[in-house]
């Protein structure tokens, strides 16, 4: 069942993925060649507790940290670990959930780590790219295909392919929310777009195939299988009759305010 929030559960939900975009941004701080991604982990957590919210991730069936923190061919659902070292070169996507207030906000970003190519520079453009084309088309009377195909759309048409097994999702009252949000799709088809719904919207995006691979290990880490990277954007968005409302942000990201 698909629930819809009201005004002030919005600004509820606003404020909690304003609290993500803040915490992304300092962990964004942190990236640079040989810190660990356990480190970022730490630095994340300790403001997002400092802040009054609740790293929902955190024990979410079992996983293990407050953030996802995935490198190059590790596409979502990296576990922070002492051993990984960010180095020169590396892309790195932080995926944030955070509770405030009983409400709750999801988003992700992915970080160059010091300078890197020209092509994995263009794979985190376009994936950004399709991120916001997909919330463009988050307006009342759309369905979720038309999301998943403006994605789908715009990042092959640059050479790249979308991962199938994960989503984008509701959000608001719990994480993980109906409908859910694929980045690929037909317009006109899916779940109806209703004012009032508030979903995360991700795309995925790999530079080679879209296969991915879960580690035998943790149970956790998607990786692509040919090893090429991959980049994810996130941001949680309400609908509304006049368009998309995007309560996350990249702001303190990208004006690092
Ligand atoms: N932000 C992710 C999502 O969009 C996080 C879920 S994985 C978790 O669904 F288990 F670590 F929480
Ligand atoms: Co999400």
């Amino acid at each position: 069942m698909i629930l819809l929030k009201t005004k002030e559960e919005v600004e509820l939900i606003r404020a909690s993925a304003q609290l993500v975009g803040k915490a992304l941004a300092e962990v964004g701080k942190h990236v640079c060649p040989g810190v660990t991604t356990a480190f970022l982990d730490k630095i994340g957590e300790q403001f997002i507790r400092d802040n009054g919210g609740i790293p929902l991730c955190k024990g979410y069936e079992g996983f293990p940290s407050a953030f996802c923190i995935s490198v190059n061919d590790v596409v979502v659902h990296g576990i922070p670990s002492e051993k990984v070292f960010l180095n020169e070169g590396d892309n790195v996507s932080v995926d944030c959930v955070i509770e405030l207030n009983g409400y709750v906000g999801d988003s992700a970003y992915t970080f160059t780590v010091g300078e890197v190519s020209a092509e994995m520079q263009r794979l985190l453009k376009v994936t950004k790219e399709s991120l916001y084309l997909g919330l463009d088309r988050c307006k009342e009377g759309n369905r979720v295909g038309d999301i998943g195909n403006a994605v789908q759309q715009h990042c092959e048409k640059n050479g790249y392919s979308v991962v199938r097994e994960l989503c984008g999702h509701g959000v608001g009252f719990k994480m993980h929310e109906s409908p859910n949000v694929p980045n690929y799709g037909v317009p006109g088809t899916g779940a109806l777009l209703k004012e009032g719904m508030v979903i995360a919207v991700e795309p995925m995006i790999c530079m080679g195939s879209k296969n991915v691979k879960f580690s035998q290990e943790d149970g956790w880490t998607c990786r692509t299988k040919d090893g090429k990277p991959a980049a994810h954007f996130e941001h949680t968005v309400a609908i509304t009759k006049n368009g998309p409302d995007i309560l996350s942000t990249f702001e303190f990201i990208e004006n690092k305010q």
